[in-house]
């Protein structure tokens, strides 16, 4: 099967996505005009993950472009009661970290729980993506997983760390960063039902236990987690070094330069599967380059390609080389079925 992804870049002061048609889109921005430029990717068949679905519309028409807009940037703070948080959620375990089980927020979600209502236009096209309307946060992607084992692989250390989990999807490289004594954890995706229903659940739930486990430190001696973590009477200190954003990627970058609040640049910023979209390399390149402190390093995974959207990681590497900003490796490839890499970034000019 083939599939096309048409983007345009367009001014409109609606920021509300018209998601009717998936693959003709018009991207707009209020803050950005850009010239339009069509780009249209063709692949074979649809299968970057074992799981990944893609938008299509088979009867699309080549004139017809739908409008788009990039989704505005917020912060969402985090609520007094956590017990709320937590309140009619599944919870399952992965790696010793807690997750937040999908179909239960599914139910609840289709409910009128999910005001950007994703979870029913995911399961109305059967899509994992629907590109400027839902890229994807709702699941865990396998390089999630990759990058995890490459922290203890690698010793990579996050005591004192300034750290962001970029596209965080479940957040469970920032979790894992938090564990790891990091100073702060920021945690951004593109969708805000992402950030309510399942990043912000999964990171209380993971503090709630943390704090219950006592601070021996020692991972391999610590108890497996709880069925349940336990009530929360205060905010535990952990949670405290937490922030969440929603939107797109210049957009939370915009917001956190320009917020009033204190904002340091990150020493480690971690993010897993998102450059399967090449028409979004340029906005990630940027934040990355907005973002990251001049001696810090960026830590991603990515598949080798996705194939249905054209992106990954050689194309990826080639876009940074052009840009002529950020040096980067390869540092571990994962050739079980389709290729897997950990790629590692820094400023050319960082020590
Ligand atoms: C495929 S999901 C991966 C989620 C998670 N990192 C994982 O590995 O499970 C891609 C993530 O990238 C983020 N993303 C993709 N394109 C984006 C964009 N243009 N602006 C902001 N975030 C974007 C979304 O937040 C989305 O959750």
């Amino acid at each position: 099967m083939a599939f096309r992804f048409n983007f345009f870049i367009d001014e409109n002061e609606n920021n509300e996505p018209d998601t009717n048609d998936k693959m003709d889109l018009q991207l707009c921005s209020p803050k950005q005009k850009q010239e339009s430029a069509e780009k249209s990717k063709q692949a074979a068949d649809t299968v970057a993950d074992s799981s990944l679905r893609l938008s299509t519309d088979k009867h699309q028409d080549e004139t017809s472009k739908k409008k788009l807009c990039l989704k505005a940037a917020k912060e969402h703070n985090i609520p007094e009661d956590l017990n709320k948080v937590l309140e009619n959620k599944v919870l399952e375990t992965v790696s010793d970290l807690y997750y937040i089980n999908m179909s239960a927020v599914e139910m609840t979600c289709l409910d009128g729980g999910d005001e950007e209502g994703i979870v029913s236009k995911s399961v109305s096209s059967h899509s994992d993506l629907i590109p400027g309307v839902y890229e994807g946060g709702l699941k865990i992607w396998e390089c999630t997983f990759d990058l995890i084992e490459y922290f203890s692989e690698a010793e990579i250390e996050f005591t004192n760390k300034t750290v962001l989990d970029l596209g965080c999807g479940a957040g469970l490289l920032g979790i894992v960063a938090l564990r790891g004594k990091a100073e702060k954890v920021h945690f951004q995706d593109y969708n805000s039902t992402v950030i309510d229903k399942i990043t912000l659940p999964n990171v209380v739930a993971n503090c709630l236990n943390e704090s219950s486990r006592g601070d021996s430190g020692d991972r391999k001696t610590s108890k497996p987690p709880l069925k349940r973590p336990r009530k929360a009477e205060c905010l535990p200190d952990v949670l405290t070094k937490c922030r969440f954003f929603s939107g797109e990627w210049s957009e939370v970058s915009q917001l956190l330069l320009s917020s009033n609040k204190p904002f340091s640049k990150y020493d480690i910023i971690l993010t897993s599967e998102t450059i399967y979209n090449p028409d979004y390399y340029s906005a990630l390149h940027d934040t990355l380059a907005q973002l990251l402190d001049r001696n810090g390093h960026v830590y991603l995974a990515s598949k080798a390609h996705y194939f249905g959207v054209g992106g990954g990681i050689y194309l990826f590497e080639k876009f940074i080389e052009e840009r002529n900003v950020f040096r980067s490796s390869i540092v571990k490839i994962i050739d079980k079925g389709l290729q897997r890499c950990i790629m590692e970034m820094a400023f050319k000019d960082s020590s």
